[in-house]
């Protein structure tokens, strides 16, 4: 061994939330854990996430919140690390957190809470620091791994990829996790940007631009059978498109060339109620629309179809009233694209788990090395999921290295 090269039992590459879960718990067993990543700052995404909360879990999180080519895969991990057990975690910290919305726990203070709780975790398990260190490459070296680093060489029986997906380039997302698959002969699913916002074709958006900054609950759904997401969520108007958890979450559904279908008026038949109110329903029909949406949208839900707010619905003929009511419980649109990496919270497809053991999360084929968090083909809905993802997969390969 040359004065710069060092020996550990487990090398850990990239200290996000599943990395450092994975050191900690690996330290704690007895084993000598590096822990290496490239960033100056420690766990930017964990800081940045739940507007700076940290939904770092949710309480029903189970293997039907996750999209992946091999829906079971995350059943084994997810069984045997589960969010009451991170949460028994947190309460040994003392970090104060609440429920917030369908299951969501998020700190009361800060996401800085986590990050410290997992740096304590990883020191209770001696777990040593490369930071900032770029990883130059990878081979082996007998039966040891060697990582070229650029603070000297390291070796190591086994080897955790940890590097996370291709969302938020700028706060130091790479493909890291993915080059290394390929080096190693290991299947990659194609990787698409998820929990995004969506975006229209500038002509067709501009009746909808003005009304950038609205939001109401809604039901949107897309695809077929058991590619279908359908949810019922906050809706987001901007100034390019949709956002708001109801088009993040089905985002991770949408296929290029498919439409969205939404009902704005989820808890009403909208066409029904104006068809028989005709008799009844004495107010025109933009005050009546806006008993059911919010003002703005109602003026200009009835400006894009060209019907006069004044009208009163008794005056109308039922085709007029059914095409109106259906439009809003049916609005069926085509986005032409997401706001991409740069805005998606995570990265669909990656790391095949056909290749890997869903009780070690190592590669069969490639003995020693092992892909946790969102590298892999295992992608949670918006709401805490994906953190208890990369928690469950950070523990499993912790147990095994
Ligand atoms: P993560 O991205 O956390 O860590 C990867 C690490 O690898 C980084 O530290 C990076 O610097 C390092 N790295 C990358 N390339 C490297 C290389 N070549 N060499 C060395 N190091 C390298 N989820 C959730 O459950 N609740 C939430 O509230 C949110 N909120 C949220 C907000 C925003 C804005 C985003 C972008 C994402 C979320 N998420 C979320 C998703 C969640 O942050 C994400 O799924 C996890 O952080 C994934 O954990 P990983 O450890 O796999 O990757």
């Amino acid at each position: 061994m040359s004065s710069t090269q060092q020996q550990f039992d487990v090398a850990v590459i990239g200290a996000g939330a599943a990395g450092m879960m994975c050191a900690a718990v690996a330290g704690q067993r007895g084993r000598r854990v590096v822990l290496i990543d490239h960033a100056a700052k420690l766990a930017e995404k964990i800081r940045i996430s739940g507007g700076g909360r940290c939904n770092f879990t949710n309480v029903g999180a189970g293997p039907q919140n996750y999209l992946s080519q091999n829906p079971h895969f995350c059943r084994s991990a997810l069984s045997r690390y589960t969010p009451q057990d991170f949460i028994a975690l947190v309460k040994r910290h003392r970090i104060a957190f609440h429920e917030k919305h369908k299951g969501q726990l998020f700190c009361d203070d800060s996401s800085e809470d986590i990050i410290a709780m997992l740096k304590a975790e990883c020191d209770a398990g001696n777990v040593a620091w490369r930071m900032p260190c770029a990883v130059e490459a990878i081979g082996k070296n007998g039966e040891l791994f060697r990582i070229d680093t650029a603070a000297g060489e390291i070796l190591a029986s086994s080897v955790v990829i940890a590097t996370g997906g291709l969302s938020i380039p700028k706060i130091g997302a790479t493909d890291f996790a993915y080059r290394v698959a390929r080096q190693f002969d290991l299947k990659l699913v194609a990787t698409n940007p998820g929990l995004v916002p969506l975006t229209f074709d500038g002509r067709h958006w501009e009746p909808f631009a003005e009304l950038a900054g609205l939001a109401l609950p809604v039901a949107v759904e897309t695809g077929q059978k058991k590619e279908r997401g359908h949810f019922l969520e906050d809706l987001l108007f901007t100034h390019r498109g949709l956002s708001g958890p109801a088009i993040l979450q089905i985002s991770s559904y949408w296929k290029l060339s498919t439409p969205l279908t939404l009902n704005l008026v989820p808890e009403l038949d909208v066409a029904e109620t104006l068809i028989e109110g005709k008799g009844t329903l004495k107010k025109n029909l933009g005050n009546l629309l806006a008993q059911w949406l919010p003002g703005r949208l109602a003026e200009g839900w009835l400006k894009v179809n060209g019907v006069d707010a004044g009208a009163r619905i008794a005056d109308m003929p039922d085709k007029s009233l059914r095409r109106l009511g259906d439009s809003l419980n049916r609005w069926v649109i085509l986005p032409s694209g997401s706001e991409g990496y740069r805005k998606a919270e995570v990265t669909l497809g990656g790391v095949d788990t056909r290749e890997l053991s869903q009780q070690t999360m190592m590669a069969t084929k490639a003995p020693g090395l092992h892909f946790i968090g969102e590298a892999v083909d295992v992608t949670g809905w918006l709401g805490g999921y994906n953190f208890q993802w990369a928690w469950a997969s950070g523990v499993a390969a912790g147990l095994a290295v």
